[in-house]
């Protein structure tokens, strides 16, 4: 739709042009890239709507008059001739592209290597940071919200034509990791993951919430756990190896979490290594006057002047804090893979950190800091009274995926699918990510939402599910076709055939995808391409309910239609792609 609409631009500039000329008036019209298209909200209305409002004054003629001024221009335009038909519609310039060029455009395009790829970012070079966990416990529902926005944002961006870096900054040092590997020298007497069953990261975790316990015991718990990370900080080696231990197993864990979910990375930071990064970077800023010195000896920077507040960067006995490790962090990403732009995927309790931290790269003078962004993103809750885990609060990852899958196998199962799915344990596997990664990612990101599994895995519904099923049933056309089935065989394709209303409506559709993969990547928000998948869905679901393609008695077009649903099915494969949902050749 991109290149037709900036086709059908030039076509109206060129036309003001000539209304200009025609009435001896001297206006800055605007250029062609600037005027605005819509699309009708009926599709007899036509494929594209320009809107006159914008030209009435400057043309001193009222919106419909212009419109039929330049309707009238273009039917006389030679360049226009073959493209279309512009019909002048009250307020509006409605354009109705001729079709069979357009449909052959679009198949061409969708059978290609291009499809789902553009040059939007080409050139560019974007890190994505996300997911982010600590090492003292596994991964909650709110990470599964992080990992499948950053991972599709990456995948995304990539599509773009950017070139991506996934980054994943581990928090593996401080007090809540001591915690952790406090209450495993008190309580663990030499259990390990394989001896308990459990799966790593779940072990430790389990004795960050046994912290509790040691609390309850010890009323110097909580001293005992820091004066654990002193000597971890001193680099006391009974206390590393057993940080070493637990990290790994958490680590292990949690890595097992990505694969099951497809999230990947491209490279990993440690706070560990990083925690001390910066420290330079403020008393830089200290002698530029960026930051200031408090009489104890801290270090300061203002942020009074946009809305924010003091805030610490140097403690008074020289330690860094979180934000001063971000300031290092980001200075040295940049220096070892010099960005264009960074994306931090970080929940929205963090805003304030994240504005603190740019506006001090700013200041610092970083040119590349104008380029930053938090993907800030609302919680995630269950329904009540689902789920709740032995802290009451926090649902588990790895619980919650294997619920949604244990919902999904049953499904099958009730509808006596096993054999037609062929690995239903497999399948079951796959709808379920589906479901989990549709629904986190429909709601904008900014936005607080419930999760609720079963009405995420409906097969009816705006769902991963019914995307995944549409996806399948455009297969199994397709195989009942190559295994010689129906009328496709017999005819050939012509795609004037498919200049019907019905067909026209669902190429549309397919067409439609090089703008929503443009605008996901501008607007760095993947629920732009779920929304089209899920029309996209909807549109072949009615179509092919409505139009017969391999019982189709005119059998040329059948086999044009035929066309059609291969170019659906591209359009969802590699659509699917990119926000995580697997794509199911049968369901
Ligand atoms: N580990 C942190 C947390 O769980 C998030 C880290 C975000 N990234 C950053 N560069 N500050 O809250």
């Amino acid at each position: 739709m991109v290149e037709v609409k900036a086709a059908w631009k030039v076509i109206v500039a060129r036309a003001l042009g000539a209304y200009v000329k025609e009435k001896g008036l001297t206006v800055e019209l605007p250029a062609p890239e600037a005027i605005v298209v819509e699309t009708p909200p009926k599709p007899e209305l036509g494929d594209l709507g320009f809107p006159m409002f914008p030209y009435a004054k400057l043309l001193r003629a009222g919106p419909p008059m212009v419109a039929q001024a330049l309707a009238a221009l273009i039917a006389a335009d030679p360049e226009a001739q073959g493209l279309g038909q512009a019909l002048a519609e009250g307020p509006y310039l409605n354009v109705r592209l001729a079709r069979t060029p357009r449909i052959a455009s679009v198949l061409e395009a969708s059978a290609g290597e291009g499809w789902g790829k553009s040059a939007l970012l080409s050139g560019r070079r974007i890190m994505v940071e996300f997911s982010s966990p600590n090492t003292n416990k596994p991964l909650h529902l709110g990470h599964l919200r992080n990992n499948i926005l950053g991972e599709s944002l990456s995948r995304i961006l990539r599509a773009a034509g950017a070139e991506v870096r996934a980054i994943n900054h581990i928090n593996d040092r401080g007090v809540h990791i001591c915690k952790s590997m406090l209450a495993y020298q008190r309580l663990g007497e030499g259990r390990t993951p394989e001896s308990e069953g459990l799966k790593s990261d779940h072990f430790v975790g389990k004795y960050y919430v046994l912290f509790n316990e040691v609390k309850a015991q010890d009323p110097k718990a909580e001293e005992a756990a820091q004066d654990l990370l002193v000597r971890w900080e001193a680099g006391d080696p009974e206390v590393r190896a057993l940080w070493e231990k637990m990290r790994k197993w958490v680590l292990e864990g949690i890595a097992q979490t990505y694969e099951r979910t497809g999230v990947h990375f491209d490279l990993y930071d440690y706070e560990s290594d990083t925690y001390e990064a910066g420290k330079d970077i403020v008393m830089q800023g200290l002698s530029s006057g960026v930051f200031y010195r408090e009489e104890d000896g801290s270090v300061w920077g203002n942020f009074e002047d946009i809305g924010l507040d003091r805030k610490v960067f140097l403690r008074k006995d020289g330690t860094s804090l979180y934000i001063t490790q971000d300031l290092g962090c980001a200075v040295d990403r940049h220096e070892s893979w010099p960005y264009d732009r960074l994306v931090y995927v970080v929940g929205n309790e963090q805003q304030y950190h994240f504005k603190v931290l740019f506006e001090s790269l700013r200041r610092l003078g970083y040119a590349w800091a104008a380029d930053l962004h938090h993907l800030s993103y609302g919680m995630v809750n269950l329904p009540s009274g689902r789920m709740k885990t032995r802290e009451g609060t926090v649902v588990d990852a790895d619980d919650l995926v294997e619920e949604i899958t244990r919902l999904a196998a049953a499904e099958i199962e009730a509808k006596g699918r096993e054999d037609a799915v062929g690995d239903s344990s497999g399948v079951a596997e796959r709808i379920s990510l589906g479901a989990l990664h549709y629904y986190l990612l429909q709601t904008a990101p900014t936005k607080d939402m419930l999760f609720d599994p079963e009405a995420s895995l409906s097969f009816n519904g705006d769902t991963g599910p019914y995307i995944q099923y549409m996806g399948a049933r455009a297969s199994s056309i397709l195989r009942k076709h190559e295994s010689g089935e129906g009328n496709a065989q017999k005819g050939k394709v012509d795609l004037s055939k498919l200049e019907g209303d019905a067909d026209w409506a669902l190429l549309r559709q397919v067409a439609a995808f090089p703008e929503a993969l443009d605008g996901a990547a501008a607007q760095m928000d993947p629920s732009v391409i779920a929304a089209w998948l899920h029309e996209l869905a909807a549109a072949f679901s009615s179509w092919y309910r409505e139009n017969p393609v391999l019982n189709c008695p005119d059998v040329d077009l059948a086999a044009s239609r035929l066309e059609l649903v291969r170019a659906v099915k591209r359009s969802l494969q590699a659509g699917t792609a990119l926000v995580g949902i697997p794509f199911l050749e049968a369901m």
